[in-house]
């Protein structure tokens, strides 16, 4: 077999046999296949889409590239959730321990943040002590002790994807639904976990800018974890305003204290309670999660799994050495605050990073003080910024020119379109 052949098969819109997908899968995780190659198949995959029995192939070959974990030593069900990913999307940190108050079993793999789009990793990392990296065996301890786990993925686990994954994001070929969906669920099939409940966020904040997008990406995933048996059921959620109050790092796992306090931001709360309800289900326990909320159970499986993990879930949290405040310019309904520049903010605060290796700070971020249909009053605090370094501000308030309306009646005011990072 031959790269360019596979190429040009891809580059004149036909489909990948299933031979051509295995080898080249194969090849590509033993380096000999190289990256430009790569990079051109993975444009023509961008440019020409590939057929349902074309992803599951090729997803099955990204699996097959490394270890598939088993946790079937546990006395529990184990069900996973993952997020498409989006600004202030802290969920996993209060859900992962709530669904194990209520009896089953959280493996749960998580990634980091890069661009606009915060990392669960990179948050949970703001709490001393608290360690991402974590050998088989211990998340098997952690579960145990906890119920839970979150941490990074090992480089056995589809291993393709992590080299995929890098490629794919330095040339300009993440944004492909058979893409996502195989990098997605090689690593959540390969995790091992027996149910998964996706989030498939939409709006600005968003991969998947449009509804429709959103669904097929969400139905091509459905169909994957079918076909490898693991039951999976997707929500389709909104990503055109930030998640919650909190978009940082720090700030996210103080709202999800909160959360797990029995408060918290409505929608976090919503969402939260949805999904856990969704995992529940798909493993056959009959709980109602809100009473793990409201019985401190689910805080003691937070506070497990963080000492657990070597943190301190009673450490006081990183705090900024600078503020900003962003103050309504006048009085109304604040009709629109929008995701996508909120996390463009977030990140060039110092929450996020623009390379693969680059630190980020845990301390920095931005809160909300309303919500899209709030009333507000001019001069009131729209937003706090937050940020080591009080020269990254003007950066962050460029990012939010235009990212929110204040009108006299709650109408979109004209919209004045999507900050531009
Ligand atoms: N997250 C992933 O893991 N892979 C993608 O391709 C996109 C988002």
């Amino acid at each position: 077999m031959d790269a360019i052949d596979v190429i040009r098969a891809k580059r004149d819109g036909g489909a990948l046999t299933p031979e051509q997908i295995d080898w080249t899968i194969d090849a590509y995780t033993r380096d000999a296949i190289a990256e430009e190659q790569m990079a051109a198949l993975a444009m023509a995959i961008v440019l020409n889409g590939m057929a349902r029995p074309e992803v599951a192939r090729w997803t099955e070959a990204m699996i097959r590239s490394g270890e598939r974990m088993d946790w079937s030593a546990l006395d529990r069900p184990t069900t996973d959730k993952h997020s498409t990913g989006g600004v202030g999307d802290k969920i996993t940190l209060p859900l992962a321990p709530l669904v194990a108050a209520c009896g089953a079993a959280v493996p749960q793999l998580s990634g980091r943040g890069l661009g606009h789009t915060g990392g669960t990793l990179d948050k949970l990392e703001s709490i001393p002590g608290w360690r991402a990296s974590l050998a088989p065996a211990e998340m098997l301890r952690v579960l145990g002790e906890a119920g839970a786990v979150v941490c990074a993925a090992g480089p056995g686990l589809a291993p393709a994807d992590r080299k995929l994954y890098a490629l794919r994001d330095v040339t300009g070929t993440v944004e492909s639904i058979p893409l996502i969906a195989s990098s997605i669920m090689s690593k959540k099939i390969a995790e091992g976990t027996g149910a998964l409940t996706l989030d498939v966020k939409v709006g600005s904040g968003a991969f998947m800018k449009r509804a429709a997008d959103a669904r097929e990406l969400a139905e091509t995933m459905v169909g994957i974890g079918a076909d490898h048996g693991v039951r999976t059921v997707a929500l389709l959620t909104a990503m055109d305003r930030p998640l919650g109050a909190a978009v940082g790092n720090a700030v996210e796992v103080a709202e999800s204290v909160e959360i797990l306090a029995g408060g918290g931001p409505a929608d976090a709360v919503e969402l939260t309670l949805a999904l856990a309800r969704e995992m529940l289900a798909a493993v056959g326990i009959d709980r109602d999660p809100a009473d793990a909320l409201r019985d401190g159970s689910a805080m003691d499986a937070w506070r497990r799994m963080i000492s657990a993990q070597g943190g301190d879930p009673d450490a006081p949290l990183p705090r900024p050495n600078e503020t900003h405040v962003v103050a309504a310019p006048s009085s109304g309904v604040l009709a629109r605050l929008d995701a996508y520049g909120v996390g463009v903010a977030a990140w060039r605060l110092g929450a996020g990073r623009a390379r693969r290796d680059d630190p980020v700070s845990a301390a920095a971020g931005v809160l909300c003080h309303a919500k899209p249909g709030d009333r507000v009053t001019a001069g009131q605090p729209l937003l706090t910024l937050q940020a080591d370094d009080p020269a990254r501000f003007d950066r962050a308030l460029a990012a939010l020119d235009g990212a929110y309306t204040v009108t006299a009646d709650g109408g979109d005011g004209g919209g004045d379109g999507a900050a531009v990072p």
